[in-house]
C-alpha cells in the first residue's frame, strides 16, 4: 500500500524526526511525500516558505528559469494571457513521463538534480502525477536490454532542438545522455517521452528509447497520486508526468515548482 505523505507540523523549522522522515523516503525512492499542516497566509509568503523549507534540506542553488519568479519559484497554472499561453505545462493538457529541466543540460553537474513540486491549489478534476524512481527505470532497462541502455548513455543520445522560450528567448539545441553520472557518482536522468521536438541520436538510439518508455509505463511501482493543497513532492529530479486536468467555477489548479542544480543532502 502507498505511503502517506509524511505530515510536516511547521516547514519553516522541519524537527529532526520529519527530516528523518523524508530523507528515508528519498534514500529509498528518490522522492518524499510531505503534507504542511500549516499554510502560509499569501503568495509571497508561499515563496519563502517553500525556499526554507528546501533549504532544510541542502536545496540551494536554484536555476535561473526563464519563468521563474525573483525567487526562482514558478506557479504552473493554466495561462490565459503572456508568453506563457500555448506552452503545455500552462494548459490543462496531459504531460508525458519526462525529467526536469531535460532541454538544460551543460554538463553532468550544471544539470537540474532537484526539485520540489508543491501544491497550492487542485483541479476540480484531473491532475493527477504519477511518480517514479529513475534509478528503478534504469535498472529496468539494465536487466531487460543492456545495449539500449549503453546507447542511452551516449553523451549526444537526444537532442532538444532550438527554440524560442515562453519569453520569447532563443534557446540553443540541447545535446546529452539520458542516463549519466554526476561527479558524485549519483545516477542522474534527462529525459522526454514527448514525440515531437526530440532529436534520438539514431534509428538504433530511438528503439531503446522505446523500450524504455514502455518498460516506465509498465512499471508496478510508479507511485499515482493526486496532491491535495498543502501537499508536495520533493525529489531527486525523478521521473514524473501529469493527467488532463479541469478547472471548474472558481478554481484554479496551481502548482509551484523550485528546480536545484544540486541533490537533496548534497553539494
Ligand atoms: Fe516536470
Amino acid at each position: 500500500m502507498a505511503v502517506a505523505p509524511t505530515p510536516i507540523a511547521d516547514p519553516r523549522a522541519v524537527s529532526d524526526s520529519e527530516r528523518a522522515a523524508l530523507l528515508e523516503q528519498v534514500a529509498a525512492t528518490n522522492f518524499a511525500l510531505y503534507q504542511w499542516r500549516a499554510a502560509p497566509p499569501d503568495d509571497d509568503a508561499l515563496d519563502e516558505w517553500l525556499l526554507t523549507f528546501t533549504g532544510n534540506f541542502g536545496l540551494r542553488a536554484r536555476e535561473d528559469h526563464r519563468s521563474a519568479n525573483g525567487n526562482g519559484v514558478v506557479r504552473i497554472q493554466v495561462a490565459h494571457d503572456g508568453g506563457r499561453v500555448g506552452y503545455i505545462p500552462y494548459t490543462t493538457l496531459r504531460i508525458a513521463w519526462h525529467t526536469d529541466g531535460y532541454y538544460n543540460y551543460h554538463g553532468p553537474d550544471n544539470c537540474v538534480r532537484g526539485m520540489i513540486l508543491h501544491c497550492a491549489a487542485a483541479a476540480s478534476e484531473g491532475g493527477e502525477n504519477r511518480l517514479l524512481d529513475h534509478e528503478l527505470a534504469y535498472l529496468r532497462l539494465r536487466d531487460a536490454d543492456e545495449a539500449a541502455l549503453r546507447l542511452l548513455m551516449h553523451p549526444q543520445a537526444m537532442t532538444i532542438p532550438e527554440a524560442t522560450d515562453d519569453s520569447g528567448r532563443f534557446r540553443a539545441a540541447n545535446a546529452g545522455p539520458v542516463f549519466f553520472l554526476d561527479d558524485a557518482g549519483a545516477l542522474v536522468m534527462r529525459y522526454t517521452a514527448r514525440k515531437r521536438n526530440v532529436v534520438w541520436r539514431d534509428a538504433e538510439t530511438r528503439a531503446a528509447a522505446e523500450k524504455l518508455l514502455a518498460l516506465i509505463e509498465a512499471e508496478p511501482l510508479a507511485r499515482r497520486l493526486t496532491l491535495a493543497p498543502g501537499q508536495g513532492l520533493l525529489c531527486n529530479n525523478v521521473l514524473h508526468d501529469r493527467s488532463a486536468f479541469e478547472d471548474h467555477g472558481d478554481s484554479r489548479r496551481s502548482l509551484c515548482r523550485i528546480r536545484f542544480n544540486n541533490r537533496i543532502n548534497s553539494n
